[in-house]
C-alpha cells in the first residue's frame, strides 16, 4: 500500500494528533542542572563563554536551589572551585572543600533536591590532569585512591550520587568498594564511563580553570572514531558496579548513545556539554537561529537517541519553555 491510500499528513493535521501520535517525550524530571560551586561571599558571576551560567558563592545557592525546585528539576551535578590547588588536590576531599559545603546547602535549601557530584582531579590539580602526575605521566592505579576519598567525603557532606568524570581504569570498582567501607553502600555511582577527548569541553575548562597545564586528556578520554570501544567502556563499568551510565558529549555522538541503550538495560544519561550550550547561546545571540525551538529540539534528539537522563546548561529554561509549548 502506498500513496495516495497512505497520506502521512493525515497525523500531522492537528495539534491534538502531533501530540497523540508523539513518540518522545521531555520533561524537567529528566534534567540535570550543572551548577559551579566558587569561594567567598555573595558571588554571582556570570562565565564569559557560557552566558547564562554562573559562578555562585555557596551563600547564594539556597536561591538557586528554590529558582531550580519551582521549575520541577530534581536534581543538580556540582562542580566546584578551589581556593587553591596542588599536585594532588587536597581541597578535593577536604570536608570544608568546596563542593562539601556546596553540597550541605544545597541540601539544607531543598533536602529533595537530588546532589550529584563530579568526581575528579582535574579542578583541583595545580597541573589540571584528571589523575596524579608523574615524569610527565597521568597514572592511573594511584589516582584510584584518591577518588574514592574524594567519594567518600561527598557522600559525608550529604551527596545521593557520585560520578566519577575522570576516566581512570578501575575508578567504579575503587569508588564502590571505598564507599561501602564506609558504610555508604546506598549512595549510587554514575559513571562518565563513555566520555570522549571533546573540542566541545572548552567553555566548560574556562569555566572550571580545569584546561590542563600541559598535554591533552587523550591517554584516558577516548577517541571521537571509536564506538565498539565505547561498548567495551560501559561493559566494564556495569560489570565494576555503575548504578547508571553516561555518554559525553552528547549531540556529536547520538549513534553512542543509541547503541549504549540497546545493549544495557541501566538508566543512562547523556552529558550536553558546554560547548554545545555554548554554540546554541551565540548563534542565538546574533539572531541566527531562534534559541528556544533549537535547544528544546536538540534535547528531544538526545531523548530520542536513548538518553534517559539529560545533563544541560539549558534545564532552566527548557523547563521554563515546556510549560508553555503547544
Ligand atoms: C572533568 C569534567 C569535564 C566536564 C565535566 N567533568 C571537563 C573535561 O573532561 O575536560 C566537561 C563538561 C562540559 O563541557 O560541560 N571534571
Amino acid at each position: 500500500m502506498s500513496f495516495p491510500t497512505i497520506r502521512m499528513r493525515r497525523l500531522r493535521a492537528t495539534p491534538t494528533l502531533r501530540a497523540m501520535v508523539r513518540e518522545t517525550t521531555l520533561s524537567p524530571a529528566q534534567f540535570i542542572y550543572p551548577l559551579f560551586a566558587v569561594h567567598g561571599r555573595d558571588v554571582h558571576e556570570e562565565i564569559a563563554s557560557m552566558p547564562g551560567v554562573y559562578h555562585h558563592s555557596v551563600d547564594r545557592l539556597a536561591q538557586e536551589i528554590d529558582e531550580i525546585s519551582a521549575l520541577d528539576i530534581p536534581a543538580v551535578i556540582l562542580f566546584g572551585i578551589p581556593a587553591s590547588k596542588d599536585p594532588v588536590g587536597q581541597e578535593n576531599f577536604a570536608d570544608d572543600g568546596i563542593v562539601q559545603q556546596a553540597i550541605r546547602a544545597v541540601k539544607a535549601a531543598n533536602p529533595d533536591m537530588l546532589v550529584i557530584t563530579d568526581v575528579c582531579l582535574c579542578e583541583y590539580t595545580d597541573h589540571g590532569h584528571c589523575g596524579i602526575v608523574r615524569d610527565g605521566e597521568i597514572l592511573n592505579d594511584e589516582t584510584l585512591d584518591i577518588l574514592g576519598r574524594v567519594a567518600v567525603s561527598h557522600a559525608r557532606a550529604g551527596a545521593d550520587v557520585i560520578a566519577p568524570s575522570g576516566m581512570m581504569d578501575g575508578m567504579v570498582s575503587a569508588i564502590r568498594s571505598a564507599l561501602d567501607e564506609a558504610g555508604y553502600e546506598r549512595i549510587s555511582i554514575l559513571s562518565y564511563a563513555i566520555k570522549y577527548a571533546s573540542a566541545f569541553y572548552g567553555p566548560f575548562r574556562e569555566a572550571a580553570h580545569s584546561t590542563p597545564s600541559f598535554g591533552d586528556r587523550r591517554t584516558h578520554q577516548m577517541t571521537p572514531a571509536n564506538v565498539r570501544e565505547a561498548l567495551r567502556e560501559a561493559q566494564l563499568d556495569v560489570g565494576e558496579g555503575a548504578d547508571m551510565l553516561m555518554v559525553k558529549p552528547a549531540l556529536a555522538y547520538l549513534d553512542v548513545i543509541r547503541r549504549v541503550r540497546e545493549r544495557f538495560d541501566l538508566p543512562l544519561a547523556a552529558y550536553n556539554v558546554s560547548g554545545e550550550y555554548s554554540m546554541i547561546k551565540a548563534a542565538a545571540a546574533h539572531g541566527w537561529l531562534d534559541e528556544r525551538r533549537a535547544v528544546i529540539e536538540t534535547l528531544t534528539a538526545i531523548r530520542r537517541a536513548g538518553a534517559d537522563l539529560i545533563l544541560t546548561y539549558h534545564a532552566k529554561d527548557a523547563a521554563r519553555w515546556l510549560q508553555t509549548l503547544e
